[in-house]
């Protein structure tokens, strides 16, 4: 079996001697190898949150979730990684698992799948490899109806491009369920969402991967990353019309100010103005090492109060009724 790799995500905390770890693999029962930590504030500041060898039980599972993150000693990962790695491999056989677990697992599995792919995006295999991560998601939001909420909740809360992508497709494919898209049309969405931002891989990474607000002449060469992104779906074989169309059209806003074709209204296609929601959906509510993360009800207001020109309100007040945050459409 694949081994599988630590996630770029850790990164930003390799600089201290604690790691955050997807808490979501942890269950009521587990006796784990390793003390969990919170860290409130900044990352130096830590409270022991559950000392090695305490079964976890009911109440401490919940507290757990109420957490937002948790963490363990830099030296305690490969344990962690171990006991990951017990998890994820004994997903396959138990049916029963809890769906939270579940989501956890095929979420990990996706991010090994998109890391791979943004490192040689233009691989042929990436094309099979992302049907296969699109397929499960839908194949468990369709098998559990607390599948999408188990799904939204594990989203990574900081920010890198392959986290990205599949939070977005996440999004999207949550999204689509709602608005009652059939398997086939939400396999589609699925696949264009997971690729949308393909095409960053060409960009200069000292711009993907700069700290800060970009430059105006930064900020043009990013916006080249939809047609680049369309143009390395074709070149894989993909021909699908929907899907290509999703890719390059995520950064079109209806009054004709996106990017790459300034295109208006309707004429951005459905898979687009989706995918485009998403998009500014998981770009504020991440964190960066810039700024910090934005909840959700408060990003979903921005959206709500100063994006009509840009963003198709019907798919945003579709969005925001799904995260069952009604009332912001009433103060509106
Ligand atoms: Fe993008």
């Amino acid at each position: 079996m694949k081994q599988i790799r630590i996630f770029r995500r850790y990164d930003e905390s390799r600089r201290t001697a604690y790691v955050e770890i997807e808490k979501w693999f942890i269950d009521v029962g587990d006796v784990l190898d390793f003390d969990l930590f919170l860290l409130e504030g900044n990352y130096s500041e830590k409270t022991i949150f559950l000392p090695k060898n305490t079964p976890v039980d009911v109440n401490i599972k919940k507290e757990m979730d109420d957490h937002r993150s948790l963490f363990v000693r830099q030296s305690d990962l490969p344990v962690y990684e171990l006991f990951v790695d017990k998890v994820v491999q004994s997903a396959a056989r138990n049916e029963k698992m809890p769906i939270t677990k579940k989501a956890a697992v095929i979420y990990r599995q996706a991010s090994v799948i998109l890391d791979e792919m943004f490192e040689n995006p233009e691989e042929l295999e990436n094309v099979p490899k992302s049907k296969t991560v699109v397929n499960t998601f839908v194949g468990t939001i369709f098998s559990d109806k607390h599948a999408i909420e188990s799904l939204m909740k594990i989203t990574a809360y900081d920010y890198y491009t392959h986290t990205h992508s599949i939070n977005v497709c996440i999004y999207s494919l949550s999204l689509g369920a709602y608005l009652e898209l059939d398997s086939v049309m939400l396999e589609e969405l699925g696949m264009s969402a997971l690729m949308h931002d393909l095409g960053k891989c060409r960009v200069d990474p000292k711009i993907t991967n700069k700290n800060g607000k970009l430059t105006e002449s930064e900020f043009e060469a990013m916006k080249h990353h939809p047609l680049y992104g369309y143009t390395i779906a074709l070149k894989i074989g993909v021909h699908d019309r929907l899907i290509l169309d999703g890719i390059r059209h995520h950064h079109e806003k209806l009054d004709g100010s996106g990017y790459p074709d300034g295109l208006m209204g309707k004429s951005i296609t459905l898979f687009a103005r989706i995918i485009g929601v998403c998009d500014v959906f998981d770009a504020l509510s991440t964190k960066r090492s810039y700024k910090d993360r934005m909840s959700s009800y408060d990003t979903l207001m921005l959206m709500k109060k100063t994006m009509q020109h840009h963003l198709d309100m019907e798919i945003v007040d579709a969005f925001i009724r799904m995260q069952k945050h009604d009332d912001i459409l009433s103060v509106l």
